[in-house]
């Protein structure tokens, strides 16, 4: 039995209905195995801005720090979209919190839940099986090196830049896990043309050589584009950049049916972010639709990474298992074989799985 703090920053758009079913699932994990969970909220993205004028303020930031952990939402606003020259932007938000925590590294299992199979546009029987880890590097690469503009604003540029200490900790990251399951990495860059890549094929080749049980292999991130939906199978663990793994993810999340199903583990040498990897969606904000099994999952992975909790975080899963068994989806995940009636919407989604915690 536990005591433990949690600070939940719902962010924007569907960011605070999908969390709100989030915590009700750690709270129910809490009651089930006698464990006690403190709640703390902070703002972050759209919502900051227009309450303080900062994307991330020092509250939220200093709240984050303390906490055990942080379940989080998303952040963005049509309204920054269209408008290349707001100087404050809810993204800044985000990213600010991975660099001040000490993010590094981003955790994105992919994994397709049985039932799902027809729900990806992927045919089944390439899909069936595919089980990878994606470790994205998060505070490094083009996200956070100098930008700018020149020659009166005609010219802009974004500097790529990555220290081999900064590659050394997430493959290390990466080696680790692969241990842990099918022992294949597959490194992703774009050595071919990048000199950022080359460092990075450099420092993964060395660190290879510690783990002589780990079958390591290098792709071009083009490459690799292809290959995971010509043969999702043959991947297990993935290491790569922060643009790379930002793109990458986004097509790796039709392996697992739907963004709306996708959890991922932001990790570093603080407290752990924990945060679907779809957006805020403005586009169904409000609705009520919104899939809130990719927050439940979020929750799963910060009860077993950041507490340790790994038969708490397996009932989680379960609990989305059994749902999905039963035949109930979201409209995102919902196809020709589905019932109607079985479509439901974000709170009743959160009603059925806790149904089986
Ligand atoms: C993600 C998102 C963010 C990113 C955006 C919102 C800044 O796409 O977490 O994948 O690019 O990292
Ligand atoms: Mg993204």
């Amino acid at each position: 039995m536990a005591t433990k703090n949690i600070l939940i920053v719902p962010g924007d758009g569907i960011g605070q209905e999908v969390t709100a079913v989030g915590k009700k699932v750690l709270d129910a994990i809490a009651v089930k195995f006698g464990h006690t969970f403190h709640y703390d909220e902070a703002l972050i993205g759209h919502v900051a801005i227009e309450a303080t004028g900062e994307a991330l303020p020092a509250e939220s930031l200093e709240k984050m720090r303390k906490a055990d952990a942080v379940l989080f939402g998303a952040v963005g606003h049509p309204k920054y979209d269209n408008d290349p020259s707001a100087k404050v932007r809810p993204e800044q938000g985000l990213l600010k919190m991975r660099k001040e925590l000490g993010l590094y590294a981003n955790l994105r299992p992919i994994k397709l839940f049985d039932e799902l199979l027809s729900a990806s546009s992927i045919k089944p029987e390439i899909l069936k099986g595919a089980d990878i880890l994606f470790f994205r590097e998060l505070t490094g690469d083009i996200y956070f090196g100098e930008k700018g503009r020149k020659n009166d604003g005609d010219t802009a540029y974004d500097i790529a830049e990555y220290s081999r200490y900064e590659v050394e900790r997430i493959g290390r990251k990466a080696f680790e896990a692969a241990r842990t399951r099918k022992k294949k990495l597959c490194s992703v860059d774009k050595a071919n043309v990048l000199e950022t890549s080359r460092l990075w094929r450099e420092v993964i080749q060395k660190l290879a050589l510690e783990y002589p049980d780990v079958e390591v292999e290098h792709q071009f991130v083009d490459s690799t584009a292809m290959m995971l939906i010509k043969n999702p199978c043959r991947f297990d663990v993935v290491v790569t950049a922060n643009l790379f793994g930002d793109i990458l993810t986004d097509e790796a999340s039709q392996i697992a049916g739907s963004m709306g199903m996708l959890a991922s583990a932001s990790i570093g040498d603080g407290t752990g972010v924990y945060e679907p990897i779809h957006g805020s969606a403005h586009d169904i904000t409000g609705k009520g639709i919104a899939n809130p099994l990719a927050s439940i999952l979020s929750a799963a992975l910060l009860l077993d990474i950041s507490f340790g909790m790994k038969e708490e975080s397996d009932l989680v899963i379960s609990a989305v298992d059994q749902v999905l068994k039963q035949g109930f989806r979201t409209v995102d995940i919902a196809d020709k074989n589905t019932n109607p009636e079985n479509i439901l919407g974000t709170e009743a989604m959160g009603v059925a799985v806790l149904k089986f915690i």
